[in-house]
């Protein structure tokens, strides 16, 4: 590393050499990660963010060989470093036998981990061409796919590196004359391998914002007020956008009872109270921390149980409504903390324990699963000249979803375009409209293109789980194995709002028959409102006792 007098003074000269290319690297990006550097100034998107920490791997590149997070190192830190991403790996349009050995072993599925696995397999194989099952582990220690399979990526590691090593190698046929059992490269397998197939992040759009979410640090509370005006001071902060900016923007998949922004009764710790809109992302997530909050604390439910206790505090009362006096209220009678009863039955239940050679009655719980994509959430809106809209972003439901942002931008739908990106795993966790609706009232409000992309730590903070269930099964069973009879009770934590609960409790009493033929049966589910984040779809929803 070298200083260098410039007119402003004296400062360090930085040189990399990134997929064979030297770089100098300006004075104002030395401070910038690896990662930002390659995504946001060479437009290199191939490394992925998706957790900006260290623990995912969906950002390594090679350094000096060696296979390394590039979200870790600072640009002021890499002085005569050789960088290769998983843009240099391939020769011209001869893909690298690594990349090639994914598509035909069928490695990826949403593809959003695969450069990052890719970049780890390009640093083993040069450390060795034979490398052990203990290598390998070792080598995708803290590589993590949510949805792909690794004995599938053990299988591309040894056929790239006997093509790299130069035996011969002969892929299993998996193309027959009938198509029906043929399997066939993904279509957008070349552009999963080479890192050219774009997620919404990866995305840039000239003079766009950059919004930072503030969210409730109260899970049960009423807003008393919104104090932005120190994040307004910082410069290059736009905007601070609050439930005054939509005060009548609800979100939902089925009932539409979540403030895009809340102004009111604060039910979780998922609840969005202010976007703050910058100039860069740094900024936007710095101005967030200054967002004074002043709440009123209210008493809280954690539990079904609880929340259905006699005398709970209710989860949805909005104490904010005519007539309904903020201080000192006193917690009404829980009546309103039920989000669905159900019950479904056939048969004669209580005749079949009557003549049961064997009465089995247990209870079980599941637990509350986080869906764990390695892709956060992220959404652009983009204004243009004719009054029209688009939307980049990753959602499950297209249609709802240009709707939903028709709604936030206050126009018709007719005018808006949403582009329904590649998603980088979803399972059922992508499914509600919050982070484009976001993006387009900061649209609507500054007229200028809007990004929103969570960082991993709001990411889990905000999007719905898998619905935890605590279940009392009783089982009627005759000396000769038969299955008489089931009755049982299904109680779910919905969380703070309806999401996903009225489709899914619906579900689970239906399948919590198993695939049995059970003549008698007897079922009731109820979801209770609690102060924890919502619950919604999740792999095989309803099923209360699906691994997943
Ligand atoms: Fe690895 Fe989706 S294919 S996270």
């Amino acid at each position: 590393m070298r200083n260098k007098q410039t007119k402003r003074g004296i400062f360090m000269s930085v040189t990399v050499t990134i997929n064979a290319k030297p770089h100098e690297v300006a004075d104002e990006h030395l401070e910038m990660s690896l990662l930002r550097y390659l995504r946001e100034v060479l437009g290199l998107t191939g490394a992925k963010c998706g957790c900006d920490r260290g623990q995912c791997g969906s950002c390594n590149v090679l350094i000096d060989g060696e296979c390394r997070r590039s979200c870790l190192f600072k640009m002021k830190k890499l002085d005569g470093k050789d960088i290769l991403t998983v843009e240099g790996l391939a020769d011209g349009d001869k893909l690298h036998p690594i990349q090639e050995s994914f598509i035909v072993e069928g490695v990826m599925q949403c593809g959003f981990c695969t450069p990052g696995q890719i970049m780890a397999v390009a640093g083993l194989l040069r450390k060795t061409l034979t490398p052990t099952r203990e290598e390998i582990d070792k080598a995708f220690k803290g590589v993590l796919c949510r949805c792909g399979s690794y004995p599938r990526v053990i299988k591309a590691i040894h056929r790239a590196a006997a093509i790299m090593r130069g035996d011969e190698w002969t892929d299993e046929k998996r193309v027959f004359d009938d198509v029906i059992g043929s399997s066939y490269p993904m279509v957008d397998a070349v552009g999963k391998v080479t890192g050219s197939l774009k997620y919404v992040d990866d995305y840039y759009v000239p003079g766009m914002l950059c919004g930072k979410v503030v969210w409730s640090e109260e899970p049960s509370a009423q807003l008393l007020g919104i104090d932005a005006s120190e994040a307004l001071a910082v410069p290059g902060v736009v905007r601070v956008i609050t439930h005054a900016d939509c005060p009548d923007l609800y979100y939902g998949p089925l009932a539409m009872d979540a403030p895009v922004l809340c102004g009111g009764r604060i039910r979780s710790r998922a609840e969005p109270l202010a976007l703050v809109l910058a100039e860069t992302q740094e900024i936007a997530n710095a101005a967030a921390k200054l967002v004074k909050i002043d709440y009123e604390i209210l008493p809280a439910v954690f539990s079904p149980h609880e929340a259905l206790s006699p005398g709970a505090p209710s989860v949805t009362t909005d104490y904010a409504k005519p007539g309904i006096p903020i201080a000192g209220h006193s917690a009404p009678e829980s009546d309103g903390n039920v989000t669905l009863k159900l019950h479904i039955g056939k048969g004669d239940v209580e005749k079949a324990f009557a003549e049961a050679a064997v009465i089995i009655d247990e209870e079980y719980s599941s637990q509350r699963i986080e869906h764990g994509y390695i892709e956060p959430e992220c959404s652009i809106t983009v204004p243009l000249e004719n009054g029209r809209y688009v939307n980049y972003s990753n959602s499950q439901a297209a249609f709802g979803a240009r709707d939903n942002c028709a709604r936030a931008l206050e126009c018709d739908p007719e005018k808006v375009n949403f582009c329904q990106i590649q998603v980088g795993g979803s399972f059922g966790g992508k499914g509600d409209h919050l982070l484009r609706m976001l993006s387009c009232v900061g649209t609507r409000v500054t007229g200028r293109a809007v990004r929103v992309t969570l960082s991993r730590e709001d990411s889990l903070r905000y999007h719905n789980k898998r619905h935890p269930f605590e279940m009392h099964e009783k089982l009627a069973v005759a000396a000769d194995g038969r299955i008489l009879g089931l009755q049982n009770y299904l109680l779910g934590d919905g969380g703070a709002y309806t999401y996903f609960s009225t489709r899914i409790m619906p579900q689970a009493v239906c399948y919590s028959s198993g695939p049995y033929v059970i003549p008698n049966f007897d079922s009731t589910g109820v979801v209770a409102f609690t102060n924890n984040v919502s619950s919604g779809a999740m792999r095989g929803y309803g099923s209360p006792w699906k691994a997943p």
